[in-house]
């Protein structure tokens, strides 16, 4: 196995050493959600109303406790012990016990894990709380050092960040170019990338989906040409949940990467029925020009701590993590990471948990006649509604389940709706059968 130091040296046309980027201010977009996050919302619960803020919450909810097991019991503990002096902290604070779980609402519309984060991250956490004081340069290098490890990569092949969306506006800004780059990528795929090459202007070629609603490696690499300057593959992609062929991506990605790099976006690649046969990182050991990303938001649980991290050749991940990292990275995440990584049980636990889920709600939309995404892989399943998305979460809204806020061009009435809780998953079966009947 080839490791980093002894690469072959990059065939791609476009290489990346250059000075930074500057961010362009953000700015609305006329067509619509892909740029409307200003607010810098999450784009899957854009068009949600924002929830007031209350002097004394009657009742905390579930989701929040487990984001908030992320900042809110770190935030508590740190306060507590007064955080900006490590030594006055004697002890752990334990965990605050779990509230009543808030039945108000089903969340099923943003690719959170409903089962929370890993016991050992939240305890890490808390553990390590008042070192939060302090950047996390030191813990930063040794959970590169450990992702390196796993992944056969050299340490300086691993970039980190504030989850895996400043790592895709921070690529898709990089190969704008003021306005001159081109990126290749599918229509109905994760718009990191791509809203980030809309914004500066560059040139955005998205093919259409197969005919059961795959990502077409084929058309894509008749579109890539001496102007592309990156390709952008998500596997399994998100909205339609599918993957492509391993045998196809890698011929695809070795050949478009020629060119300039190809960006896998393996956000959700823990959840799939064969990992092994589906991780793309060998295509970095021997040497081509490939980005993969991968987070800790999904399987692991931790989408409000943010952790993110790539692997890419050495040249381009300093470039790209110059562009990403400002003030650094956040502790506690850093600090959760390792601890989930650490924590040998807890993905094969998650893994059958999401499966099940995500084949249940293929069974209802099957049975209720939808056409939908055929073998989905990640949290998530895409279908037809037959009806104007907007109204078809407001019905659902209505009925107590919170569903996608968005819609993507060219699938108006299709709509994506993740694994829940069993609780979620009953009322949304039976909202479904109503609001779809
Ligand atoms: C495919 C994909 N990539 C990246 C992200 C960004 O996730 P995060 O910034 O939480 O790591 C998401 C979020 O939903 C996603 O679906």
């Amino acid at each position: 196995m080839r490791l980093a130091g002894e690469c072959a040296p990059m065939t791609a046309t476009h290489t990346w050493g250059s000075p930074a980027f500057r961010p362009l201010p953000v700015r609305l977009a006329q067509d619509g959600a892909l740029l409307e996050d200003a607010s810098m919302r999450h784009p899957d619960t854009l068009s949600e109303t924002p929830t007031p803020k209350v002097a004394e919450p009657t009742a905390t909810s579930r989701r929040a406790l487990l984001r908030g097991l992320g900042m809110a019991s770190v935030g508590a503990a740190a306060l507590a012990a007064g955080c900006a002096r490590t030594e006055a902290v004697a002890a752990p604070t334990p965990a605050p016990a779990a509230p009543a779980a808030d039945k108000s609402m089903a969340i099923m519309g943003a690719n959170e894990s409903p089962f929370g984060p890993s016991k050992k991250a939240v305890a890490a956490m808390i553990e390590k709380a008042s070192m939060t004081a302090r950047y996390a340069d030191g813990e930063g290098e040794e959970l590169k050092a450990q992702i390196a490890k796993i992944e056969g990569v050299a340490p300086d092949q691993v970039f980190l960040a504030n989850g895996s969306a400043p790592i895709l506006s921070a690529f898709g800004e990089m190969i704008s170019m003021k306005g001159k780059g081109q990126l290749v990528t599918s229509e109905a795929t994760y718009e990191g990338v791509p809203r980030t090459v809309k914004q500066y202007e560059a040139e955005l070629i998205m093919t259409p989906l197969t005919a059961d609603f795959r990502i077409d490696l084929d058309a894509m690499l008749k579109k890539v040409s001496s102007k592309t300057t990156a390709t952008y593959v998500c596997n399994p992609n998100n909205p339609t949940g599918n993957m492509v062929d391993p045998v196809k991506l890698k011929a695809f990605a070795i050949e478009a990467s020629k060119t300039a790099p190809c960006f896998i976006d393996e956000a959700y690649l823990h959840l799939c029925d064969d990992y092994d046969a589906n991780v793309m990182t060998g295509l970095i050991r021997e040497g081509h020009n490939v980005v993969i990303c991968r987070t800790f938001s999904k399987i692991y649980g931790m989408a409000g701590q943010r952790l993110g991290y790539g692997i890419a050749q050495p040249e381009l991940a300093r470039t790209i993590a110059m562009t990403t990292r400002g003030g650094g990275i956040n502790h506690a995440g850093i600090v959760a990471a390792m601890a989930s990584i650490s924590d040998a049980d807890f993905v094969p636990t998650m893994r059958p948990r999401f499966k099940a889920g995500r084949e249940r709600l293929f069974k209802i939309a099957k049975d209720l006649g939808r056409p939908i995404a055929a073998d989905p892989q990640a949290s998530f399943v895409f279908f037809d509604v037959g009806m104007p998305h907007k109204d078809f979460a407001d019905k659902m809204k209505a009925e107590g389940v919170r569903v996608v806020g968005r819609t993507w061009p060219g699938f108006d009435t299709w709509t994506r709706i993740c694994v829940g809780e069993d609780w979620e998953m009953d009322r949304c079966e039976a909202a479904l059968k109503k609001v779809l009947a």
